[in-house]
């Protein structure tokens, strides 16, 4: 598999799982301070700056900013929304 793919799968994986779904608006569509939170990690997140090359980050960023805004959040049917 290529190492980008391999990435890719792997941001996948890791924010379906675990985070927020990311898109091209995440943290305000600022790539800079992205690239921060995916190095030093936020509160719940572990960094990834001993994991990842600065190459591999700008790849990751690059893809989540092809991500469609996820639509809003659909009432469940019969209940209270989420
Ligand atoms: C390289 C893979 C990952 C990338 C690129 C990534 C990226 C991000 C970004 C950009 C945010 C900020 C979203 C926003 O404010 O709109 C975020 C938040 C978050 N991420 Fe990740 N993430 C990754 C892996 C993970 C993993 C493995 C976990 C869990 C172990 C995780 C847990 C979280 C959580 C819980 C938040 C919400 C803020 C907080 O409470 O820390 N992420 N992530």
């Amino acid at each position: 598999m290529k190492h980008h793919a391999a990435l890719v799968l792997f941001l996948l994986a890791a924010s379906a799982t675990y985070g927020p779904r990311l898109s091209k608006s995440s943290v305000n569509g600022d790539d800079a301070l992205m690239k921060e939170v995916i190095q030093n990690g936020l509160v719940k997140m572990p960094g990834w700056k001993y994991t990842l090359k600065d190459s591999d980050i700008s790849d990751i960023i690059a893809y989540v900013r092809t991500l469609p805004e996820p639509p809003p959040p659909t009432a469940k049917p019969g209940g209270a929304a989420e």
